[in-house]
């Protein structure tokens, strides 16, 4: 060994080679847990969280794209997702998260820098907000990077502020379906059934983790990065020939009843996964009202509310 290369192995080596591969294995096994201390002193404590919590066998994250200056909407939904948190059941978990791009003004850095302290719920992409500029591709394509683990969700959906999703139902519905190649929303046009075609609706949609990854590393997809944001998601699927689990939820997801039913427009239904184009105060609260969402507000002297 020595001859073959060419210089002396000093005699320290012998110990600190094995030392230094126990070293690697732990940054390579434990990037996030590496503490110093742990190496150096005896009786570090695991963390809690680590060995209590059994890992969940549905993990979900919904990317609610929004621009920096909608705080009230933000703060609406926000509120709105919160109080579904009871109804999920405990091993399924869901991670609702606003996506902007860059902030531009200089009150966003401080209000925004707020929320994020309070709700730690916003990811920030790299990029500019305009519409149809690949701020879709830009999430899905940095997400396997930015979250910085391996398959850190078995889905992602990309939806907007103007929709809301009862995620006990979609997590009910999700836990039937294969975590593979996966592309489930409210198909667009809903009156053509031909296979491979065809996109589905923004008003949110979900892609299996495998799909992100390959959204994040594939030419074909780059070359039509930019474009009618949710067409071209379904028109990149469909030049590869994937996301063939797709699964339509009409009638299950539908446009804010307003105006005669369409085939992606009714009344309210219990069985709904989401409902879109909830463009103001008053159409949100006619919907969270239908689904019973204050019906549990205790009584108080307080306040009156009727
Ligand atoms: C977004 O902000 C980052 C960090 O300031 C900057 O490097 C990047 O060029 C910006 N991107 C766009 C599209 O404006
Ligand atoms: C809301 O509550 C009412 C009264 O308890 C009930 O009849 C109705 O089915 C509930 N609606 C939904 C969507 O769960």
């Amino acid at each position: 060994m020595e001859k073959l290369s060419g210089f002396r192995v000093p005699k320290a080596s012998f110990i600190l080679l094995p030392m230094s591969l126990v070293a690697i294995i732990f940054i390579v096994v434990y990037p996030n847990d590496l503490r110093l201390q742990c190496l150096v002193t005896a009786g570090c404590q695991p963390r809690p969280q680590l060995s209590a919590a059994p890992k969940p066998a549905l993990r979900l994250l919904l990317g609610v794209f929004t621009v920096p200056d909608a705080y009230a909407r933000r703060s609406l939904v926000r509120h709105a997702y919160h109080l579904q948190r009871a109804s999920l059941p405990d091993d399924t978990a869901v991670d609702v998260r606003f996506v902007l791009c860059n902030l531009t003004k200089e009150e966003q850095r401080v209000l925004v820098a707020m929320e994020i302290m309070l709700y730690d719920d916003i990811i920030i992409l790299d990029c500019a907000e305009n519409v149809n500029d690949g701020k879709t591709y830009d999430y899905f394509s940095s997400l396997p990077r930015i979250l910085g683990a391996d398959r850190a969700y078995d889905y992602v959906v990309k939806t907007d502020d103007d929709t809301y999703y009862r995620l006990d139902r979609l997590a009910e519905t999700l836990r039937r379906l294969p975590r593979e190649d996966v592309y489930l929303g409210l198909r667009v046009p809903c009156w053509r059934k031909d296979e491979g075609s065809g996109f589905m609706s923004g008003m949110g949609y979900l892609l299996s983790w495998d799909l992100v990854e390959w959204i994040a590393t594939s030419d074909v997809v780059r070359k039509k990065m930019k474009g009618p944001e949710d067409i071209m998601t379904g028109a990149w699927l469909n030049e590869a020939g994937r996301g063939r689990n797709r699964f339509d939820m009409n009638p299950r997801m539908y446009d804010y009843p307003e105006g005669p039913d369409t085939c992606f427009r009714h009344g309210f239904t219990p069985d709904t996964i989401a409902v879109h184009k909830l463009k103001d105060d008053l159409k949100w609260a006619k919907t969270l009202q239908y689904f019973n969402v204050t019906q549990g507000l205790r009584s108080s002297k307080l306040f009156h509310i009727h």
